[in-house]
């Protein structure tokens, strides 16, 4: 905790914790977007989607040193300690910015963020209450308005959201604003990192760009495929009939 302080108290440490708490944050997102490229691949013999056969590998991952679930809550706890301080890091720097800049001692107004600054503030709010959305949306099911949700059922939760166009065009928008968050991110970071130098910037930016534009398009295809790839919505007969379906689409190769 004492060093948790000492790190807040300068300005590079308050830095330091914003660019570790992005990275951790990053590393989850590609996993995340990796992971549900699951959705691709079909069905087991068992005739259950891989992607749920995928979240259930998380739920049990470190069994049987661990039991269920105790990985999967250790990760949760990391994330949600990398957001509470990355938030707290990034308020306390832009803070720190606006009393730092100059003032019309004329006017005496309070110093503007600068627009580089209040486009990461505007687009990080919406991400956190996507965020808390999309937890409540997938995880908890306790949004049946917008898809009903059946625990375990990863592929059919999201093939009855998505098939609906006016849930999966909200997410679509919401995965470019992250995009853009991402990029300015990965560029910010570079810079805390003292990598930025004129002889490497477009470079770095290049990076930044196609790392926040991979990461977009592969958010993209879920919504997208369901809207576009003809997976039914799904109701409890629905649901056998996509189940079939994975399966022979499988059994067919
Ligand atoms: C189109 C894009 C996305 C889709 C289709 C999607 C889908 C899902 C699904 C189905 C779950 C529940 C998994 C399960 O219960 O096993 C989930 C959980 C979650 N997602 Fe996403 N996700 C997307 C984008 C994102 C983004 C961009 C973020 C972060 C900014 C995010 C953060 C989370 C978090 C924090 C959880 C909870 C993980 C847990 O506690 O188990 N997701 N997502």
């Amino acid at each position: 905790m004492k060093r948790l302080k000492l790190l807040f108290a300068s300005s590079i440490g308050k830095k330091f914790v914003a660019a570790v708490t992005g990275l951790i944050m990053f590393g989850f997102l590609l996993g995340h977007a990796a992971g549900h490229m699951k959705i691709f691949t079909g069905a087991g013999a068992d005739g259950v989607p891989h992607i749920d056969h995928y979240g259930q590998f998380l739920k049990d991952f470190g069994a049987p040193a661990l039991p269920p679930m105790i990985a999967l809550w250790g990760a949760r706890l990391m994330l949600l300690g990398s957001v509470i301080l990355h938030v707290v890091a990034v308020l306390m720097l832009s803070d720190q910015n606006k009393k730092a800049r100059p003032v019309d001692y004329v006017k005496k107004k309070r110093a503007a963020a600068s627009p580089a600054a209040l486009y990461m503030m505007v687009t990080g709010t919406l991400i956190l209450a996507f965020i808390v959305l999309h937890i409540l949306h997938f995880t908890t099911g306790n949004l049946p308005m917008l898809g009903k949700h059946v625990h375990g059922e990863v592929y059919n939760n999201m093939a009855r959201s998505f098939s609906q166009w006016w849930v999966a065009i909200p997410y679509l928008i919401m995965m470019v604003i992250i995009g853009f968050h991402l990029y300015h991110g990965v560029w910010s970071l570079f810079q805390t990192l003292g990598l930025d130098n004129p002889d490497r910037n477009a470079l770095l930016r290049g990076f930044a760009i196609v790392f926040a534009i991979g990461v977009t398009a592969t958010f993209c295809l879920i919504p997208l495929s369901f809207m576009f790839g003809g997976e039914p919505a799904v109701d409890n007969e629905g649901m056998n009939r996509i189940y079939e379906y994975t399966h022979d689409k499988l059994s067919s190769h």
